[in-house]
């Protein structure tokens, strides 16, 4: 992978609420790795081969931080129920299929590529409770080019025994024999994942708390999604003032925690979160859709909270970022409604910042197009939307984060890789 040269209108949210726009400008990476966003062709690169893409839009890429592949197959079904009765109605009997690997191998195949070719080249997904499946869904991601972190789920009570619950020795001993047998993958590597707290007895949740310290794993769980799943929460664990301390408590609250949702986390929880650096994971469609709420993402923000977003399919219905992206702005305001007019809400540029750059920093990644980073981008053309007089690059992605076009994608890279073209 020696050098990539991407010549168009570079965008990219190197702060939140800010864009930077390159008209006609070069994206450049060696070796997979960004050295720069140029406005003329430096010297040293004169010769090298360039990719012109017109006036198309050369964007960051997203990342979607919380969704759920054994989910894939019920997206768009079974949204009203709430999140408990939904759980045992709808998911656990789907993700229980995923017992069967040719089953798994179908629907993890589809949904790489559909990831791919929306635009999201990094995730941190949650599988299903079986070891088997979860290989494969890392397999079928990384063939596809799709970059992240995935979790085996570990659940071991409360569940839909016996077809979706572990022994607490077998969750266990099949984490551990999944972190053997992943070892080898790249770009896909593993996140301790306890499906959330009603799911998990402590002797779990305090191996993995353990094990998390122990090879420096991260986390991921959901958090205060629903208002009877906190008092379920404060029945299971009489002794934790509130939900995040149920996690606290077993050593799964640090910086390389992800928690999605936190609909209902008051001041104290989202005090917690900054403290210790966890990151809240935003899932607008989600919420509404099975009723949750509507989570405080601009007082989140304000108080200085790290906040990305998630599809969280399949109580998320769209697993396209741009979607979910609009889906976040629409749930701001709706936010600053209930809130009688007293937060604002989400700028376009806000809610693509929480899309891209947000998400990527819980990789390592600097905000933006920013030198060092892996090249993680996608070409956007908007030429079937209408243009009867000129437009600027901001209201051309204003207007692609809400409007869907036939074959607008036309490439993307991941990693450095080029792992989608239009012309192929
Ligand atoms: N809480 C525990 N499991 C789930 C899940 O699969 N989806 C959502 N939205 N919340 C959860
Ligand atoms: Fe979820």
């Amino acid at each position: 992978m020696p050098i990539t040269i991407i010549k168009g209108t570079i965008v990219s949210a190197p702060a939140l609420g800010e864009l930077e726009i390159t008209e006609n400008g070069y994206l450049v990476s060696e070796d997979g790795i960004i050295t720069g966003v140029f406005p003329a062709l430096p010297e040293r690169y004169a010769g090298a081969e360039v990719e012109d893409c017109g006036d198309a839009l050369i964007l960051q890429s997203f990342a979607d931080l919380h969704l759920h592949a054994p989910q894939y197959p019920m997206l768009g079904m079974g949204m009203d129920l709430p999140l408990l009765d939904w759980l045992n109605a709808y998911t656990f009997p789907t993700e229980a299929r995923f017992a069967d690997p040719d089953y798994a191998r179908e629907v993890y195949r589809r949904l790489a590529r559909e990831l791919i070719e929306g635009g999201t080249t990094r995730v941190c997904m949650f599988s299903s409770l079986h070891r088997e499946a979860t290989l494969i869904l890392m397999e079928e991601l990384e063939r596809a080019g799709v970059t992240g972190y995935v979790g085996k789920v570990n659940m071991d009570r409360n569940g839909l025994p016996p077809v979706l619950q572990e022994e607490t020795e077998e969750s266990k001993r099949e984490t551990l024999l999944w972190l053997d047998q992943c070892r080898d993958f790249r770009h896909i590597k593993p996140i301790l994942t306890p499906r959330f707290t009603p799911s998990c007895t402590d002797g779990l949740l305090d191996f993995l708390g353990k094990l998390a310290a122990e090879r420096g794993l991260p986390v991921q769980s959901h958090l205060s999604e629903n208002t009877g799943e906190i008092a379920w929460v404060k029945e299971l664990h009489p002794d934790c003032g509130q939900y995040w301390e149920t996690y606290a408590k077993y050593g799964l609250w640090n910086g390389r925690t992800l928690m999605a949702h936190c609909v209902w986390s008051d001041g104290r929880e989202r005090a917690a979160m900054r403290e210790a650096g966890v990151t809240v994971v935003h899932c607008p469609d989600s919420n509404q859709n099975i009723c949750s709420g509507v989570a405080p993402v601009r007082a989140m923000l304000k108080e200085g909270l790290k906040v990305a977003l998630g599809s969280d399919i399949a109580g998320g219905d769209h697993l396209n970022m741009f979607d979910v992206t609009a889906a976040a702005i629409r749930a701001s305001k709706a936010r600053r409604i209930l809130d009688d007019w007293g937060t604002d809400f989400l700028t376009v540029a806000e809610g693509w910042y929480l899309g891209t750059s947000a998400g990527a920093a819980f990789f390592g990644e600097r905000p933006g197009f920013a030198p060092g980073n892996p090249l993680h981008a996608l070409v956007l053309e908007d030429r079937d939307l209408p243009r009867p007089h000129p437009m600027t690059p901001q209201e051309r992605l204003e207007r692609c984060v809400y409007r869907r076009q036939k074959n607008a994608l036309r490439a993307v890279w991941s990693a450095g890789r080029k792992v989608y073209s239009a012309e192929l």
